[in-house]
């Protein structure tokens, strides 16, 4: 169970401050937003590569952007461990997966809540993690979408016994981890759940417990 806190709602003027706060999390979600492919603007990569200097927590790069096969590359590049690129925004999803494989990172695929996952089928044996949406992409806070839980189950079955992280992102707190772990999920982001939480290292120590709790009395993922 990895809890990987999305940096959207923290301060963007203290980054490094921000990420210094959360010790606990297994890695920094960051989104990466175009205003194209969703209709919100975040950061790029020169902040990406000033953030691995600030931390060696691992990078986890969501890149919510058009064109992923022309912009992924170069955040494997800076040194992020994983980058995860939309599946309805590649061109050569699995050129693209390799590519970032051979510069050394963990290539992952996310999933839109309306896209099905057999978008996906043919992909999965070449990535290290699937994302599942749980909000449509484009900002933080918003209400967790119950109607993807059937999805992540789906993909747990797809995986079966590779060692393929499942994530789920969108609406991620200690109301909905619980169900999302039931389902199937092994990674988990949460932005407005741990940024706006009093310690956010406790919530996020909370949400593992939660997640760890919930597979268990399941028997899903350990
Ligand atoms: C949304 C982003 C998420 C977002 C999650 O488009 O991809 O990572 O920051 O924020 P919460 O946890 O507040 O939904
Ligand atoms: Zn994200």
């Amino acid at each position: 169970m990895r809890i990987t806190p999305s940096i959207l709602n923290a301060d963007f003027a203290r980054l490094g401050e921000e990420i210094a706060r959360i010790p606990s999390a297994d890695a920094i979600h960051i989104d990466v937003m175009d205003d194209h492919f969703v209709p919100n603007l975040t950061l790029g990569l020169p902040v990406v590569e000033s953030l691995r200097r600030a931390t060696t927590t691992m990078l986890d790069i969501h890149l919510m952007i058009e064109d992923p096969d022309r912009w992924a590359p170069g955040y494997a590049e800076v040194g992020a461990e994983s980058v995860t690129f939309h599946v309805e925004a590649a061109h050569a999803p699995v050129r693209l997966a390799r590519e970032l494989r051979r510069l050394g990172a963990r290539a992952g695929v996310a999933l839109n809540p309306a896209t099905p996952v057999s978008a996906v089928e043919n992909l999965v044996r070449n990535v290290d993690m699937v994302l599942i949406m749980s909000v449509e992409p484009g900002f933080g806070g918003q209400k967790f979408l119950d109607l993807v839980l059937p999805k992540v189950a789906a993909v747990r079955k797809m995986i079966g016994d590779a060692d393929i992280w499942l994530q789920m992102d969108g609406g991620v707190s200690l109301e909905t981890i619980e169900r999302c772990a039931e389902a199937g999920a092994d990674t988990f982001v949460a932005g407005s759940a741990v940024f706006r939480a009093e310690d956010p290292d406790r919530m996020v120590q909370a949400l593992k417990h939660s997640a760890m709790n919930a597979a268990n009395a399941k028997g899903t993922v350990a």
